[in-house]
C-alpha cells in the first residue's frame, strides 16, 4: 500500500476542509428546497460521498449508480457500462451527481444524458477531483474540489485495479505499481 506511493497530493485533513466547504455551499445553494437526492457514482464516490453527506445540513436523499468505464484498465475504454441502476423514480427531484473524479468526462457525460431524460426537476454535478487536461468531451461541473495534474492517483475511494481504495489521503501512484 504505501509504499507503493510515490507522492501524497492531498492529506487527510485537507480532503475533510475541502469536503466541508463543498458540504456548506449546496447547503447554500439549496436551502430553499425541501430536499435534494445525491446520486452517488460506484465505487469510487463511496467514500467522498459518505463524507460530503454529513455536511449538508438539509435533507438529503441517497442513491447510488454503479456505472465502470475503467474496468481494469489505467485508461478509459470510453464505453460506460451500466451495473447498477438508481433504486426510486427522480422525476421532479433535484439532483447532484457525485464523482469521485472526472477525467475524460465521459462517465458523467453519459450519465447526465441518461439522467436529464427522466425529467427531474434539476441536476447538478459534484466531483472532488477535476483532471481538466483529459478532457474528451464537454461537461460543467457545479461543485469541484481540487484540479490535478495528469498523474495516475488512487486513494480516498479511488482505485488502481481495485487496490488503493481505502487509503485516507489522494495519492500519486508510482509508476512501477502499475507497470
Ligand atoms: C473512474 C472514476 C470515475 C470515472 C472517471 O471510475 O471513479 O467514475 O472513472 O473517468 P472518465 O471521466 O474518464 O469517465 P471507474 O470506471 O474506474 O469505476 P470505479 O468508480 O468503480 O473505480
Ligand atoms: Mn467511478
Ligand atoms: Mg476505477
Amino acid at each position: 500500500m504505501k509504499k507503493d506511493v510515490e507522492e501524497i497530493l492531498f492529506t487527510k485533513d485537507e480532503i475533510a476542509k475541502k469536503v466541508k466547504e463543498i458540504g456548506m455551499q449546496i447547503t447554500k445553494d439549496y436551502k430553499d428546497k425541501n430536499e435534494i437526492l445525491v446520486v452517488g457514482v460506484l465505487k469510487g464516490a463511496n467514500v467522498f460521498l459518505g463524507d460530503l453527506i454529513r455536511e449538508v445540513n438539509i435533507p438529503v436523499y441517497v442513491d447510488f449508480m454503479a456505472v465502470s468505464s475503467y474496468g481494469q484498465s489505467t485508461e478509459s475504454s470510453g464505453v460506460v457500462r451500466i451495473i447498477k441502476d438508481l433504486d426510486t423514480d427522480i422525476e421532479g427531484k433535484h439532483v447532484i451527481i457525485v464523482e469521485d473524479i472526472v477525467d475524460t468526462g465521459l462517465t458523467l457525460k453519459y450519465l447526465t444524458e441518461n439522467l436529464m431524460s427522466r425529467k427531474l426537476e434539476s441536476l447538478k454535478i459534484c466531483a472532488l477531483l477535476d483532471k481538466p487536461e483529459r478532457r474528451k468531451c464537454n461537461i460543467s461541473l457545479d461543485y469541484i474540489g481540487f484540479n490535478i495534474p495528469d498523474k495516475f492517483i488512487v486513494g480516498y475511494g479511488i482505485d488502481y485495479a481495485e487496490r488503493y481504495r481505502n487509503l485516507p489521503y489522494i495519492a500519486v501512484l508510482k509508476e512501477e505499481a502499475y507497470q
